[in-house]
């Protein structure tokens, strides 16, 4: 079975690619994170857990979450990890911690470059439609090197990680979370319809409507998923997401990928 977490689709396009390639179901987990429910998942086949690379980590969040799930059928659990520069860190020392304190299966991880959706930071500049395109284009190559794996239930080789890395990266997460994303500048413009699919999709619970707009309480991921599941694209991170266009991979996946090909005239 497939698991994931998605904010602006990159995890779940991995992941129901990877669901197809493998005859295999997939599962969103974002109803059981927001509910805090970790009643038994069960499957036959391997377990497969889809995650977006957060501050060279498994979102701490997530993190959190999957210690307390509890697995049924198949002991062996594969990773596969979205990121922006197709680099991991020190996930894979978290994802091995997970699954041997179940006392499950570690099987490994494969890292697939996807588009950048941190729009929220100033020196990250949002990749061109020509390169979300080839991202998407190569992605296929990791999925199917995972696919190759997953189905002869085979382990993947990954490079290996100290304690000492993963140590220190968990802290740069930790240390990122508390004093690197505040949620005091999300605001919504104007453009708002006050349709509340901004809270809808937050992972955290941390989005209210308030009379209609939305109000971002402390506790926020800095995931992305409100800024850019907007329908009217009017959520805004200060001034620095205001001239970045708003990512979800939906605009380049499907009918709207074939769209923005042919209007850049690729194949
Ligand atoms: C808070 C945050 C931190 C991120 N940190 C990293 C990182 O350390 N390295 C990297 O390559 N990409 C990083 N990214 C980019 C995402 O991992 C990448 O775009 C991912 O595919 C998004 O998945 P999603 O669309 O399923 O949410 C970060 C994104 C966010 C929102």
């Amino acid at each position: 079975m497939i698991l994931y977490f998605s904010a602006t689709g990159n995890t779940k396009y991995v992941a129901e690619m990877l669901a197809k390639k493998l005859g295999d179901e997939s599962l969103d987990l974002i109803k059981r994170i927001r509910s805090n429910d970790h009643s038994v998942i069960r499957s036959q086949k391997p377990f497969v857990i889809c995650t977006p690379i957060y501050v060279s980590y498994i979102p701490l969040f997530l993190e959190e979450f999957l210690r307390k799930q509890k697995f049924a059928g198949n002991r062996k659990v594969y990773f596969v990890f979205t990121s922006g520069g197709g680099h991991s860190g020190a996930a894979g020392a978290a994802a091995e911690n997970i699954v041997r304190r179940k006392k499950m299966l570690y099987m490994g991880y494969v890292d697939v470059k996807m588009p950048n959706n941190y729009m929220a930071l100033k020196f990250i500049p949002a990749p061109s439609d020509e390169k979300i395109i080839d991202m998407l284009k190569e992605s296929r190559i990791q999925v199917f090197r995972a696919a190759h794996a997953v189905a002869r239930e085979k382990r993947i080789r990954a490079r290996h990680i100290t304690q000492a890395e993963n140590a220190a990266t968990k802290a740069l997460a930790v240390f990122w979370k508390r004093f690197m994303q505040p949620s005091k500048d999300f605001h919504a413009t104007d453009k708002c319809i006050g349709c509340g699919k901004c809270a809808s999709v937050c992972p955290l619970n941390n989005i209210e409507l308030r009379d209609g707009r939305p109000v971002w309480k402390a506790s926020c991921a800095h995931c992305m998923a409100c800024i850019g599941n907007c329908p009217v694209e009017a959520i805004e991170y200060g001034s620095k997401t205001q001239k970045k266009p708003k990512y979800n991979i939906k605009k380049y996946s499907g009918k709207n990928g074939a769209a923005v090909r042919a209007a850049l005239k690729l194949k």
